[in-house]
C-alpha cells in the first residue's frame, strides 16, 4: 500500500520556528517530527512513501535521501506553487501504481490504528475513509456529521454553538479510492474539505468517517507543539525518545554532562553532548537539543530549546519556544508563549513573555525589552 504525506505547507502558525524549518522537519523531542511519522507508517508495514512537497523541500530531501536508511522507498514530489491538500494529492497521481492509497496530513501526531481504518474502509467499499477524532471544543473546527453506519452526511465549517450536532472533526488521515483523483483538477489549488469531499457527497459516494478515540493532536502551532512535546514525554503516546534514561525521567544523549549541583525533574530529553551548568534546574516536561549549554542557576521548565542554543546564567525559561543556534544571555526571561527564531542574540535583562516572537538572526540589545 502506497501513502502520500502532505508535506507542501508554510506552516505560517508556527512562525517564526518554521522560517528555514518545514514543519514536518521541526524536532519533537530532538528527532524531526517526519522522522516519528515514517517509523509510525513502517510500523503498519506501509514503506512505499510519496511526499507532496512545496515549502522549503531541499530540507526533507537532504535528511531522507531515498528513505533507504529509514527503511522506506520515498518519492518526491514538487510543486512549483501550492496546490492545497486535494491538489497536492492529484499531483502525484502520476507515480500511483494501487487502486487505494493513504493519505495523511503531514503534521499530526497520531496512534491511529491503520490496519482497524483500512479493513473498515473496505467492509464498507467506501470511496473515501476519512479519520475522525472528538474535541472539546468544537466552535474552531470543521465538523463531519455522520450517520449511524458512520456514513458521512455533511461537513459543517466552524459551526457556531447551535449548529453543533456532533463532536467529531477530520483528523487529517485519509484513505482514497484513487478514482475520486478524477475529480480533483490538474495543476490548480484545491483542498479536501471545500471541494472534493463536499462534491463526492453531492454526488452520493460512499464517503465515511472513521472515529477513532486514540491520542490526536495536530502540531500547527507554538501552544500545540509545545503541548506535544508534554504529551510525547509524559508517555501518552508510545513515541521513542532518542537518548538512554539516566536518572528517573531524564534521558540524555551521547556525552551530555550533567553538573551534580544541577536539580533535573523529569520527564526531561537532552540530547547529544549538553552542558548543564552548576545549580541549574531543568523542570520536565522540557526538550534540550545536541550541543546547547545550560548556563550556571538557570531555570528551563516547560520548554523547548532546539540544537546548538547557549542559556545563560540564571536565564529562566518557562512554556516556550527557543530555536537553534540562540545566545541567550544572563538574567533573561522568557515565558509564557515566548518564541524566540534561529541564530537570534538576546540582551541580558531582557523579558520575552505574552507569545511574543522574535523573528531569526535578530540581536536584542540588553534591556530592550522588559515587561
Ligand atoms: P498554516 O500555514 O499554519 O495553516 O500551516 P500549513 O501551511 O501546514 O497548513 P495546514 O496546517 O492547513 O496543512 C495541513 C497539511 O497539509 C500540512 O501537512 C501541510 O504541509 C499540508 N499542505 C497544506 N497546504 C499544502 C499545499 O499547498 N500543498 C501540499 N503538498 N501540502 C499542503
Amino acid at each position: 500500500m502506497q501513502a502520500v504525506i502532505l508535506v507542501g505547507g508554510e506552516g505560517t502558525r508556527l512562525r517564526p520556528l518554521t522560517v528555514n524549518v518545514p514543519k514536518p522537519m521541526m524536532p519533537v523531542v530532538n528527532r524531526p517530527f517526519l522522522e516519528h511519522v515514517v517509523d509510525y507508517l513502517r510500523g503498519h508495514r506501509i514503506t512505499d512513501v510519496i511526499l507532496s512537497m512545496g515549502y522549503r523541500p531541499a530540507v526533507i530531501e537532504q535528511y531522507f535521501g531515498d528513505g533507504r536508511d529509514f527503511g522506506i522507498r520515498l518519492t518526491y514530489v514538487v510543486e512549483q506553487s501550492p496546490l492545497g491538500t486535494a491538489g497536492g494529492v492529484k499531483n502525484v497521481e502520476p507515480y500511483l501504481d494501487g487502486d487505494t492509497l493513504f493519505v495523511f496530513n503531514g503534521d499530526i501526531l497520531t496512534d491511529l490504528d491503520l490496519g482497524a481504518m483500512l479493513a473498515f474502509h473496505r467492509e464498507r467499499q467506501a470511496q473515501v475513509t476519512i479519520s475522525l477524532t472528538p474535541v472539546e471544543d468544537p466552535t474552531a473546527y470543521g465538523l463531519v456529521e455522520t450517520d449511524a453506519s458512520r456514513r458521512i452526511t455533511q461537513f459543517i465549517e466552524k459551526p457556531g454553538r447551535d449548529q453543533i450536532t456532533t463532536n467529531l472533526i477530520n483528523a487529517g488521515t485519509y484513505i482514497l479510492q484513487r478514482e475520486v483523483l478524477s475529480h480533483v483538477p490538474a495543476g490548480t489549488y484545491s483542498m479536501f474539505e471545500r471541494g472534493l469531499f463536499p462534491l463526492l457527497l453531492e454526488r452520493g459516494a460512499p464517503v465515511y468517517g472513521y472515529a477513532a478515540d486514540g491520542y490526536w493532536l495536530d502540531i500547527g502551532t507554538p501552544a500545540k507543539y509545545l503541548a506535544a512535546h508534554r504529551d510525547v514525554l509524559a508517555g501518552r503516546i508510545a513515541w521513542p525518545i532518542p537518548g538512554e534514561p539516566v536518572i528517573d525521567g531524564v534521558w540524555a544523549g551521547r556525552d551530555a554532562v550533567i553538573d551534580p549541583t544541577a536539580r533535573l525533574v523529569g520527564p526531561v530529553a537532552l540530547g547529544d553532548r549538553v552542558r548543564v551548568e552548576a545549580g541549574a534546574q531543568l523542570i520536565g516536561p522540557a526538550t534540550v537539543g545536541d550541543d546547547c549549554v545550560i548556563g550556571a542557576e538557570s531555570t528551563i521548565e516547560d520548554a523547548i530549546i532546539w540544537a546548538g542554543s547557549q542559556i545563560g546564567p540564571r536565564a529562566t525559561l518557562r512554556r516556550c519556544v527557543v530555536g537553534a543556534g540562540c545566545t541567550i544571555h544572563a538574567d533573561v526571561a522568557i515565558a509564557n508563549g515566548a518564541v524566540v527564531g534561529d541564530h537570534c542574540s538576546i540582551g541580558s535583562g531582557n523579558r520575552l513573555d505574552q507569545n511574543i516572537r522574535v523573528w531569526p538572526s535578530r540581536t536584542l540589545e540588553p534591556q530592550t525589552i522588559t515587561f
